[in-house]
Formats: C-alpha cells, sequence, structure tokens
C-alpha cells in the first residue's frame, strides 16, 4: 500500500516525501521534472535512508498513469504537480489550464478507474483573490485574478462535484499560505527552472549578488509600513500538514488553510533577512506589481482543530534555512 505523490520533485512536494519517509510511509513519486531537477530524487533518499518508486511521468498521459497504478497498489494521492507562476499564467493561460486543470482530471478519472477514492491536493490562498477582511478563513469569498488562480478553483469545484456525486471520494483541499524556507540540511530547497517569481527566491539572488536588487513592488499600500503583508509559512511545517491531513482523512470534501495566521510586510521580511543571516540585501522601492492584495494572511484554526496540525517554525527559521540552502546550490553551480 502506498501514496502516491504527484510532483514530488518539487519544492513542497520533496519536502513532504521527507516527511512522509521518515513517518514510515511507503510513497511513489511521479514528476516529468518541467520545474525540478533529478538530482532532488537522490537527495530526498540521501536525507531519509529510505528508497521509493519513480516514474518519469506526466500527469496528462492517461497510459502512463495508468501503468502506475497498474504496477502499484496505490491507497492515496498527493497531487502537487502543476505550473505556479502568476505572470506566466496570464501569458499563457491555455498552457495552465491544459497541464494543471487536464492533468487533474485525467489523474481523477485514473484513481476513479482504479477505486483509489482519497485526494489530498494543493490549493493556494490564491483563491481568496483581494481579500477585503484578513484574517481569511476557509469560508471567506472565493475570488480569482489570474488563470492561475482559476485553475485552483476549477480543481476544487471538480473535487467538490466528485465528492457529491460518490460518497466513496474523500479529498483535502489544502490552501497554502506563502512557502518559504528549506530543509535544515541546506539540501533541499526551491530551486525553480528558470528565473524565479517569488520573494524569498528573489531576495537570495540579491543577498548573493546574483541581482543588483530587490524590487520591493510598491509602498503606498494601506499597511503600517506601505508593503504588502503575507502569511509565510515554513515549507517543512506544511509539508508536515500533509501527514495530518492524511491521518485526519474523512468521506466528503474538506478545505483547510495551512499558514501560520501572522502577516509580515516585504520590509519586515528584508529586515529579518538582513537580521538573521548578518548579510547585506540591497533593495529599491519600485512600482506597484498589478494584481498584489495589500494584506492576505490566514485564520489557520480549522486545521489546528480538525487535522491537529500548527505551523511553529517562525520568520527567522524561514531566513535561516532559505539561505543555507541558497548558500550551498549556489556554490555547487559556481563550482
Ligand atoms: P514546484 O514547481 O516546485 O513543484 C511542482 C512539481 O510538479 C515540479 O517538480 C514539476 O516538475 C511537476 N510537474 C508540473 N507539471 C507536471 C505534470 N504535468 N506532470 C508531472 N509533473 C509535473 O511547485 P511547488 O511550489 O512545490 O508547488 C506544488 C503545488 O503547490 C503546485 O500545485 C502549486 O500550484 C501549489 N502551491 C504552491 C505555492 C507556492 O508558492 N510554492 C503556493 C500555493 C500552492
Ligand atoms: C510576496 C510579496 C509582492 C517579489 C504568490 C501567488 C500565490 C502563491 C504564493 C501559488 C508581495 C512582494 C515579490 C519581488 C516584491 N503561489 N514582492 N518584490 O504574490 O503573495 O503569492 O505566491 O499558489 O498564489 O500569487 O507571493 O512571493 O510573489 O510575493 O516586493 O521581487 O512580495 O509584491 O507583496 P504572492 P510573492
Amino acid at each position: 500500500m502506498s501514496i502516491l505523490i504527484t510532483g514530488g520533485a518539487g519544492y513542497i512536494g520533496s519536502h513532504t516525501c521527507v516527511e512522509l519517509l521518515n513517518d514510515g510511509r511507503e510513497i511513489i513519486i511521479a514528476d516529468n521534472f518541467s520545474n525540478s531537477k533529478p538530482k532532488v530524487l537522490e537527495t530526498i533518499k540521501e536525507l531519509t535512508g529510505r528508497s521509493f518508486r519513480f516514474y518519469e511521468a506526466d500527469i496528462c498521459d492517461k497510459s502512463a498513469l495508468e501503468r502506475i497504478f497498474s504496477e502499484n497498489e496505490i491507497t492515496e494521492v498527493i497531487h502537487f504537480a502543476g505550473y505556479k507562476a502568476v505572470a506566466e499564467s496570464v501569458k499563457f493561460p491555455l498552457k495552465y489550464y491544459h497541464n494543471n486543470v487536464c492533468g487533474s482530471l485525467v489523474l481523477l478519472e485514473v484513481m476513479n478507474a482504479f477505486n483509489c477514492k482519497n485526494l489530498v491536493f494543493s490549493s493556494s490562498a490564491t483563491v481568496y483573490g483581494m481579500p477585503e477582511n484578513v484574517p481569511v478563513s476557509e469560508d471567506s469569498s472565493l475570488f480569482t485574478l489570474n488563470p492561475y488562480g482559476q485553475t485552483k478553483l476549477m480543481i476544487e469545484n471538480i473535487c467538490r462535484d466528485l465528492c457529491d456525486s460518490d460518497g466513496d471520494w474523500s479529498v483535502t483541499l489544502l490552501r497554502y499560505f506563502n512557502p518559504v524556507g528549506a530543509h535544515e540540511s541546506g539540501r533541499l530547497g526551491e530551486d525553480p527552472n528558470g528565473i524565479p517569481n517569488n520573494l524569498m527566491p528573489i531576495i537570495l539572488q540579491a543577498a548573493k549578488g546574483k541581482i543588483p536588487e530587490l524590487n520591493v513592488f510598491g509602498n503606498d499600500y494601506s499597511t503600517p509600513d506601505g508593503t504588502c503583508i503575507r502569511d509565510y509559512i515554513h515549507v517543512v511545517d506544511l509539508a508536515k500538514g500533509h501527514i495530518a491531513a492524511l491521518s485526519a482523512m474523512k468521506k466528503g470534501a474538506e478545505v483547510y488553510n495551512l499558514g501560520t495566521g501572522k502577516g509580515y510586510s516585504v520590509l519586515e521580511i528584508i529586515e529579518a533577512f538582513k537580521r538573521t543571516n548578518s548579510v547585506e540585501l540591497p533593495y529599491k522601492i519600485a512600482p506597484r506589481r498589478p494584481g498584489d492584495a495589500a494584506r492576505c494572511w490566514s485564520l489557520p484554526s480549522k486545521a489546528e482543530r480538525e487535522l491537529g496540525w500548527k505551523a511553529e517554525l517562525g520568520i527567522e527559521r524561514m531566513c535561516a534555512d532559505s539561505w543555507r540552502f541558497a548558500e550551498l546550490k549556489m556554490s555547487d553551480a559556481d563550482s
């Protein structure tokens, strides 16, 4: 009996695989390396001292998924595989709808055919759009601002319809806030193919001198220091949230916020990063980025109440672990 991890070579997936293996679970990873590297699989094995099956497969490829299900006894799926770059989704919407929505549909069809009806899905705080009130709870209103967000909401709705139609399905929709940080060994972290889009990978590049400076997108928002506030969560806490979700699975569709419940502004993150790591971080104030909400942080109490899960690692660990990973990775790349 195994858990299939789609997108398990990626940032959140790889950390979740480490936690699952350390928890004694049997896993199988399927990934097409569109945004990750094969080396991650070896690192997961070295960090855990455990082995697992891997399939280089695209979730849009039905016959590849059928092969995985016919060769293994899969009882649950944690579904990370998807594209996640907001700006790219605006430029190439079909690419995003195809990979994220069609890929999820194919996965659900194959799961159904093999009578595997337990799913944990990576949703996102992006489904809250520009929240009018913070913190956002699971029943805050949903609104999407870009094709990426649409794909997450569409997949959530597909899962809800599926659970309504067939009482044997259990689907846990996890809405992640802003994942940052890395494994404490410094050997796993966020290592996207291509140019990063999110704040922490860009901070790492600026601190390393790979880019001249960080652009702070807007300092005229209605927040105490004028910069946007987000709920940054350590990726290891997030990974542990998946184990809690698997253990608490019940019939029907359930949704949980995975966040810390605490917001930090961009300037606070910059200060925390400099202070924690004793490094310089050049930045300048730049124009607002279209589509950014001024404030977004979670009410995470449902996950604490029902999953028995709570984020434990604070902002210093997020900054220190991110930096350790960057130092190792970037010195690797230089050598
Ligand atoms: P990631 O890009 O690091 O990982 C995704 C993995 O899926 C990659 O290894 C990629 O190669 C793989 N993949 C993509 N399309 C695939 C396909 N068709 N078939 C097989 N493999 C495929 O991203 P991540 O940050 O680890 O995010 C994981 C999930 O969590 C995504 O669904 C993302 O939308 C969601 N999410 C991420 C964030 C974030 O900020 N990182 C926030 C909320 C939700
Ligand atoms: C954080 C803050 C920027 C870069 C996105 C997705 C969301 C989820 C997480 C997947 C914002 C500011 C950023 C920079 C900056 N992903 N910033 N300079 O936009 O909150 O969320 O990633 O589901 O769906 O929308 O995250 O890391 O891009 O930005 O000032 O160079 O950092 O304006 O306030 P965001 P982010």
